[in-house]
């Protein structure tokens, strides 16, 4: 089979984009072939792809892939020919404590993605896909999906009756609306769209503030959420939103920083973390366990995830401009 991928050449950027072929080999022990059928868009692949950060060396890009198992190397049991499954963030963290930095092995960026029609792999780069969904939801989990689960479940531990608030309207936050409310929680977003607020509600959000035009959103979550303020904060906008997400929260309120859309460094006022003892945990994405983890509670509830648009892996550009272009709400997908 040809073998089509995309490549980026070494710095990255739009116009450094090309389409070729590439090789995979028969599955030797402990790896399998991989049909891959569908990767998503991330924040994450956006600067690598954009050349924001871009590669050192040619890459091929994108961390997400799923596809179906086409071939699988001897001793290789959890794993069978049809299966459908979907690619880990990290390779080299399986289970446990934390045992990564960075993105050195990180498929799309440190090292090859799955901007192609097939690889082959250890087993271990994979888990399942939540049964009965298509590759293209199945793409949706790899970054987006494991790191809304990993922070609220691993990390913030939020529970039912719990008020989460979540920070406009990409592929984390609507995972973790969606998660938050699988979890029996409360849900408080911000968007800087009305139309898309309203959607938010349709997921299952309660109350919903415009942060363009409520600049002191923190100070009207925390009056929403009553009890002294919000038990967890997802944070995806960095420097702009988090002395208003430490205005929302209740005294020990966990605040997942997991965002850099409004820059990479600015002032962090210390004062209020300290005053009310908030736990500020830094993530990055998760281990497979987590992502095992995370596809059983989804067989179990049943949640599908909320695609925007559909892009073929020819216009990866494309679709790149569209989440560019912030118009989108949830996950972009490339189908391949
Ligand atoms: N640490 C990790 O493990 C991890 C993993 C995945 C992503 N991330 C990070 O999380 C962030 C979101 O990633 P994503 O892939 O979900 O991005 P995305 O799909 O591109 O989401 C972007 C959306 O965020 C909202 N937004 C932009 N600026 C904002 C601001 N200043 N305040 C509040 N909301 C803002 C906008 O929603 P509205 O149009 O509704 O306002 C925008 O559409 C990125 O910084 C990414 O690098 C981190």
């Amino acid at each position: 089979m040809t073998n089509k991928t995309v490549f980026l050449q070494p710095g990255g950027g739009f116009d450094k984009v090309t389409i070729g072929t590439s090789e995979h080999a028969a599955p030797a022990a402990g790896e399998i072939s991989v049909r891959l059928r569908a990767s998503s868009l991330n924040y994450h692949d956006y600067v690598v792809v954009s050349g924001v950060w871009g590669p050192a060396e040619q890459r091929i890009p994108m961390a997400d892939g799923a596809g179906e198992v086409t071939a699988v190397g001897p001793g290789v049991t959890e794993f069978k020919v049809g299966d459908s499954v979907v690619s880990t963030f990290f390779p080299d963290w399986l289970d446990g404590r934390i045992n990564v930095e960075g993105f050195a092995r990180v498929p799309g960026d440190g090292i090859d993605g799955y901007a192609r029609e097939a690889v082959t792999a250890p087993a271990t780069w994979f888990t399942h896909a939540p049964a009965g969904w298509s590759h293209a939801e199945a793409a949706t989990l790899t970054t987006a999906g494991l790191t809304a689960w990993r922070a609220l479940v691993e990390d913030a531990q939020v529970k039912a009756g719990d008020t989460v608030l979540v920070q406009g309207t990409g592929g984390v936050s609507i995972f973790a609306v969606q998660f938050a409310r699988m979890l029996g929680a409360r849900v408080i977003a911000i968007s800087s769209s009305d139309a898309k607020l309203e959607r938010l509600r349709e997921l299952g959000a309660e109350h919903l503030i415009n942060y363009r035009k409520d600049p002191q959103w923190g100070e009207t979550a925390r009056g929403l959420a009553g009890n002294g303020g919000v038990d967890c904060v997802i944070d995806v906008g960095g420097p702009a939103t988090l002395e208003q997400s430490m205005a929302a929260a209740r005294p020990g309120a966990h605040i997942a920083v997991i965002g850099i859309l409004s820059g990479v460094s600015g002032e962090l006022p210390l004062v209020p973390a300290l005053a009310k003892q908030l736990r500020l945990q830094a993530v990055l994405v998760g281990s497979r366990r987590q992502q095992q983890d995370m596809v059983r509670a989804i067989d179990t509830n049943g949640m599908r995830p909320v695609i925007d648009r559909h892009f073929n892996l020819d216009a990866i550009v494309d679709a790149f401009r569209h989440q560019e272009s912030g118009q989108h709400f949830g996950k972009i997908v490339l189908d391949i």
